[in-house]
């Protein structure tokens, strides 16, 4: 990858700037940089950064799924940023978790000022109970390998409690060989080019029910 060359850094900034001065306009925080204590203090844990709307867009339009009639987690959602792509994207239910609660309460003003809607959970993903009532899972490298692998766990066991197709949005797949042994399908991938990156679209069929 190359991340820091500098036609991708020109990019980064200017993408960067453009949004700060148009959020600065209509009192939104979704691309500042906000580096808090858990940062330091919790083992694992990947800090604050927003993935770009844009982007966010392109991904969801390329879920196969019906989106009105979809439940979309952001697990790691910081402020908001893809709970707001996903409401305008008709997604029937949207909800975010995350374990900074000072970004959440960012993510809530953020949405209130849109005049959009969405839960905003504070937990840690690991100890989140309630992965059945999602569809589509969406992650952006939001934390370390033990703790992804007790999350994929955790999605892979809602299904005994409601059988559904799954979805897992992961971008910038750092540990996306865990997807692959937990045996979710990899359907498609996608680059991203102004952050150098890319995007896997993972896939847990539902099981087969028998006659
Ligand atoms: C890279 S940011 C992504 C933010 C948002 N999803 C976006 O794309 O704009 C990762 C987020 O994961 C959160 N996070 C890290 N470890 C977590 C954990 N164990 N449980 C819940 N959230 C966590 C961080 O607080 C951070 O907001």
């Amino acid at each position: 990858m190359s991340n820091y060359s500098i036609g991708v850094r020109t990019k980064r900034w200017a993408k960067f700037l453009f949004n700060y001065l148009r959020e600065k306009h209509s009192g939104l925080d979704f691309s500042m940089v906000y580096v808090g204590e858990l940062q330091e203090s919790v083992n694992e844990f990947h800090g604050y950064s927003m993935t770009d709307a844009g982007d966010m867009r392109r991904m969801l339009e390329a879920v196969p799924v019906d989106s009105s009639k979809s439940a979309f987690l952001d697990v790691g959602c910081g402020k908001g940023m893809c709970l707001k792509c996903a409401i305008e994207s008709g997604y029937q239910k949207v909800a975010g978790l995350d374990l900074d609660e000072h970004l959440l309460q960012i993510a809530r003003r953020n949405l209130s000022r849109l005049k959009m809607d969405a839960e905003c959970i504070c937990v840690n993903a690991v100890e989140f109970d309630r992965y059945d009532e999602f569809d589509v899972f969406y992650f952006y490298n939001p934390f370390g390998e033990t703790i992804f692998q007790q999350v994929i766990n955790k999605i892979q066991d809602s299904q005994e409690r409601r059988n559904r197709e799954i979805w897992a949005v992961y971008y910038h797949p750092v540990y996306g060989e865990l997807f692959d042994r937990a045996g979710f399908q990899l359907k498609s991938e996608f680059r991203d080019k102004t952050w150098d990156t890319s995007t896997r679209f993972y896939c847990y069929p539902a099981k087969s029910v028998q006659p």
